[in-house]
């Protein structure tokens, strides 16, 4: 069921982030791909709460640890059109570095109020919008997003998202892979708002 509460948040936050989106509509290129890791998490890991904001879960009262950061963009096709319906999912490792997976075995423990797994389907003009975690670095990894775009249930895109001028990037062998001059289509800048750091970031199919 629809909680008409969360609906209304839900369009307040899209209307907030009706703003200019960084100019990548021009380009032709499509969002390159990236590995999906060992980490996405299966329906029955996630909770029950998979909506846009990872750092509130529905009925918690806690806020996930971290910085929190918006990031937001358009889904397009080649041509630069808005693709309408496509559902964007991204996860995430928490603050400490572990994943909302059963497979993250590692000692860290996990932050219990961060949503680890998002998503959201976009309108007509290709909107996404995400309120999560600026990502962080763990050991063998520069930070960095999981995201997943499908259109009809079909998996239309896997990539990973990562920061602007990263000190790990440079050693970091999954970043190293995306062809250098693709590497903008992946990368997150975030910028300096009123209320939270934010980046805008189209994704091309
Ligand atoms: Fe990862």
């Amino acid at each position: 069921m629809i909680d008409p509460v969360n609906q209304k948040r839900r369009r307040l936050f899209f209307g907030m982030l009706a703003l200019p989106v960084s100019g990548l509509a021009a380009t032709s290129d499509s969002t390159p791909g990236g590995s999906e890791g060992p980490f996405y998490p299966g329906p029955k890991m996630r909770y029950e709460d998979v909506d846009y904001d990872l750092v509130k879960i529905a009925g918690e009262v806690e806020q996930a640890g971290g910085e929190v950061v918006e990031l937001a963009g358009r889904v397009l096709d080649r041509n630069g059109n808005p693709v309408a319906g496509a559902r964007v999912e991204i996860w995430q490792c928490d603050v400490r570095g572990r994943y909302l997976h059963r497979g993250d075995f590692s000692l860290r423990s996990r932050d219990k109020a961060f949503q680890g797994f998002g998503h959201t389907v976009t309108g007509t003009d290709g909107r996404y919008g995400f309120r999560t975690i600026k990502p962080v670095p763990y050991p063998g990894r520069t930070p960095h997003i999981h995201v997943k775009v499908l259109l009809d249930n079909r998996e239309r895109l896997t990539t990973q998202f990562y920061l602007a001028d990263h000190p790990d990037n440079e050693h970091d062998w999954l970043y190293q892979r995306v062809p250098q001059h693709k590497r903008k289509l992946v990368t997150m800048n975030f910028i300096t708002t009123e209320q939270v750091p934010r980046a805008s970031l189209d994704i091309v199919l």
